[in-house]
């Protein structure tokens, strides 16, 4: 298998507007960035993936950009961003930008043109139709809830936005509009950046013709995703900005991708493929959706979990390359999701954290992972901020869904669970700002915050600075083979790593109960010459790794050479 650095490298992604706020307006900024630098150096990341910081009018949080080349005054100016390039550069930590190219922000001077009239030049950047027996072109449904389209008067047309109505989905199949993005690409690749995001990418490419999704249960509308995920010329699409833009720099690529097989990742990111180079894929993400999808709670199942796991380990190995995360901007915090967040805490984020990080693939740690931030319960609808929420919020009430009902599921599955301020301290606001944060602080940061984290050391922190560590002392750990122990077991999680003559064996237990493993028949442990790279409890040298007790979310990494 080739070796990449960024096959090696740990990511950190920041959220902006809730990182670090350096002037009192309540919402994050860049100078707030920049004074966190230290901190991020301390704790080892190599690479920063930096959620949208582009001028935005902020209907989806920078998601709906309207100038793919200015800074959004709220987070600073163009001197600011580039003042934190250099200092992220200073400190050996690279930036990867997202980049948000299946749509823009309806207030995006495209658009703006785009409206106007038929023939506009900017009238094919976006995707318009015309209604169907004085309805939507199509049945699609949004992301984030209702039609997919949006009728505009001034041209009597309607227009595509797969998320939100100021969302307007670009038209890749217009070689203008491709080329203006890989223009844009350069400028921020020659401004000295590392890498891009890319924002559901696998979306760019729809069916031609659009048709219809199936719709048995008859709903108002249907989700479309046969005909924009992995669309038939997506490859077409990526090779093209490979051949452009990315194959004339050292840039590191990781495509944002719901719905991909690992068959299809291979496509993606195979090395002879001249597209990407990772996917950032969901399998795993939706072991607790039921059939109506996200919000549709179901129990938490950890031999599914394995399961899945496991395909993305052994389908990719060798073949291409994969993202690991918990936790994102998107996704409840995976302490409270998984783990125990309350009498277990640090205990399950660290084995949890273990679990993903002595895996194959690029780790991506979300702001406050390494502290255990948990979810938030805010009281009313009305402390909530984010667009995917509140829409859906609105659309069950209007089914008739209990109130209660649908304040659950956001409790366990709201975006603005991740999206509560960094807690740095003790202080008013978690020190996040010196005025009214834009989205309420988890009230637990009192207990939880960075400076607490940093003086203890037996702190998520400084474990999570141990597993950073291990990757880069580890040739194993990027690049090794897998193999599932007990998949079936309802509480353990077991596997052992193979490369070059040794071996790793990962133990978690993923329980409020002590746990017993053994290795199975087959597996021989080299009892006189392992050692242990990390723990969670103090573990004795003398003691077996072949037949041992585990404590309560207990998790163990024994290493040595093969037998
Ligand atoms: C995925 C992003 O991660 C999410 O935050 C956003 O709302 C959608 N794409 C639309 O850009």
């Amino acid at each position: 298998m080739k070796k990449q650095w960024w096959k090696e490298s740990v990511v950190y992604q920041i959220y902006p507007r809730s990182f670090m706020d350096s002037n009192g307006d309540g919402i994050g900024d860049i100078q707030g960035i920049i004074s966190k630098l230290d901190y991020l150096q301390e704790l080892g990341i190599d690479v920063v993936w930096l959620s949208p910081v582009y001028d935005s009018p902020n209907d989806d949080n920078g998601y709906d950009i309207s100038d793919y080349r200015n800074i959004m005054h709220e987070f600073g100016s163009m001197a600011d961003w580039e003042e934190m390039l250099g200092e992220m550069h200073k400190r050996g930590i690279k930036l990867v930008m997202d980049l948000v190219v299946n749509h823009s922000s309806d207030e995006h001077a495209w658009f703006i043109e785009s409206r106007k009239s038929k023939e506009n030049v900017y009238r094919e950047y976006y995707i318009w139709r015309e209604g169907k027996d004085g309805k939507e072109p199509n049945n699609w449904e949004s992301v984030f809830s209702g039609s997919a389209w949006k009728y505009d008067d001034q041209t009597g047309e309607y227009y595509l936005h797969l998320f939100s109505q100021k969302q307007p989905d670009l038209n890749w199949e217009n070689p203008q509009l491709r080329s203006e993005i890989y223009d844009m690409m350069k400028f921020w690749l020659d401004k000295g950046i590392d890498g891009f995001r890319m924002d559901v990418i696998n979306f760019i490419s729809k069916v031609p013709g659009l048709p219809d999704a199936p719709n048995p249960e008859g709903k108002p509308y249907a989700s479309g995703h046969d005909y924009f995920m992995n669309g038939p010329r997506i490859h077409e699409f990526l090779q093209e900005m490979n051949e452009k833009v990315l194959s004339r720099y050292d840039a590191m690529t990781v495509g944002e991708m719901p719905g991909v097989t690992p068959e299809e990742a291979e496509l993606y990111t195979g090395n002879d493929r001249n597209e990407l180079n990772m996917v950032f894929q969901f399998e795993h993400m939706d072991v607790d959706s039921g059939a109506g999808g996200k919000w549709d709670v179901i129990p938490f199942d950890l031999p599914k979990l394995k399961e899945i796991l496991t395909k993305w380990q052994t389908g990719l190995h060798g073949k291409g390359w994969n993202s690991l995360y918990w936790n994102n901007h998107d996704q409840p915090r995976v302490v409270s999701r998984f783990g125990n967040d309350s009498e277990y805490r640090v205990e399950s984020a660290k084995m949890l954290g273990t679990l993903l990080h002595m895996m194959q693939g690029t780790p991506y740690i979300y702001q406050g992972e390494e502290l255990g931030m948990t979810n938030v319960r805010f009281e009313s609808i009305d402390d909530y901020q984010d667009i995917e929420t509140l829409n859906m919020f609105k659309e069950k009430v209007q089914e008739g869904k209990a109130p209660e009902d649908i304040m659950a599921s956001i409790y366990t599955k709201g975006r603005d669970n991740a999206r509560t301020p960094m807690q740095w301290n003790a202080t008013e606001n978690a020190g996040f700002t010196a005025g009214t944060p834009w989205l309420q602080v988890n009230p637990n940061y009192k207990a939880i915050n960075a400076e607490a984290a940093m003086k203890d050391p037996q702190s998520i922190f400084h474990f999570y600075k141990q597993l950073i560590e291990l990757r880069k002392m580890n040739p194993i750990i990027p690049y090794g083979s897998f193999e599932l122990l007990h998949g079936d077991h309802p509480t353990l999680y077991a596997y052992i790593r193979r490369y070059e003559g040794e071996e790793l064996l990962v133990v978690g237990n993923v329980s409020n109960e002590t746990g017993l493993f053994e290795a199975p028949e087959d597996v021989k442990i080299n009892e006189e010459e392992k050692r242990i790279l990390i723990s969670n409890y103090g573990v004795e040298k003398m003691e077996s790794a072949q037949r041992f007790e585990l404590k309560p979310w207990e998790v163990r990494v024994y290493k040595y050479p093969a037998n």
